[in-house]
């Protein structure tokens, strides 16, 4: 892959604004095609804003075509307050009636979480028609980073971690005392665009040490996310990227 694009915006306002008009973009240049489009989103809080903005009325987006996904879901039924797919519904899909219906939900509310990895890479496979022998390759995929340098739920230290073969798994996270359903790295991998989206100061120290550190992907799980024959682009606001020394004089 070539070097990652990182992009410095003011604050998350602006950030969102740049990824809605990216995906926009993409999802209608595929729709021009007549071809479908993948994607999936990340939970958390950071991409509530975009989930807004492609909400409403600012940019077009050729909904029936998009094909949406999960990138990780905790194991909460979906009405919790934590779920993922609970903030992607509430900000999106119950806005945008046509989003709704191609929306693939993890199940991680699951008492066999196993089974719930297996079905949703069956969905992804078939959904993506993926050959059985080449991992599914998303057309965008849409991360977050942890203060601790996670990302989907690939946290450190965790068996995910090093999970080669599975396109989803579960990943049991200690210091959450939790289990998380996640996409894999090699999944991540393979994708044709990967965008990180990542805002506050709070995250400024783990985001100098994830782009411009020595390599510790065990330690910043978000390091190892490096798409072999895809684009990967940091949409990152002043704040996170106050500590960068390539963010010195620059913004987006
Ligand atoms: C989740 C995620 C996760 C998230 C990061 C950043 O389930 O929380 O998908 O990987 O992207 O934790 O979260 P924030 O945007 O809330 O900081």
């Amino acid at each position: 892959m070539s070097e990652p694009a990182i992009r410095i915006f003011p604050n998350l306002d602006g950030l969102s604004h740049a990824v809605a008009a990216r995906f926009a973009e993409l999802t209608r240049q595929r729709a021009r095609e007549g071809k479908n489009f993948s994607v999936a989103l990340s939970g958390g809080e950071t991409p509530q804003a975009l989930y807004g903005l492609l909400a409403g009325k600012e940019f077009s987006v050729p909904w029936e075509r998009v094909h949406l996904f999960q990138v990780d879901e905790r194991c909460v039924p979906p009405d919790h307050q934590e779920s993922n797919y609970g903030m992607i519904r509430e900000a999106l899909l119950s806005r945008v009636p046509a989003a709704a219906p191609n929306f693939h939900r993890m199940e991680a509310e699951s008492s066999d979480l196993e089974k719930a990895a297996r079905d949703y890479q069956e969905v992804v496979a078939r959904e993506l028609a993926s050959p059985k022998d080449q991992w599914a390759r998303f057309d965008l995929i849409l991360l977050g980073m942890g203060p601790d340098g996670h990302t989907a739920s690939l946290f450190p230290g965790t068996p995910a971690l090093s999970e080669k073969s599975r396109w989803v798994t579960p990943n049991f996270v200690a210091k959450l005392g939790t289990h998380r359903l996640t996409l894999t790295y090699p999944v991540l991998n393979a994708a044709v665009e990967v965008i990180f989206m990542v805002s506050g100061a709070r995250k400024a120290g783990t985001l100098r040490e994830v782009l411009e550190g020595p390599p510790r992907p065990e330690q910043f799980p978000s390091q190892a996310v490096r798409p072999e024959d895809g684009r990967l682009e940091w949409y990152v606001d002043a704040a996170a990227a106050s500590l960068l020394k390539q963010a010195a004089g620059r913004s987006a």
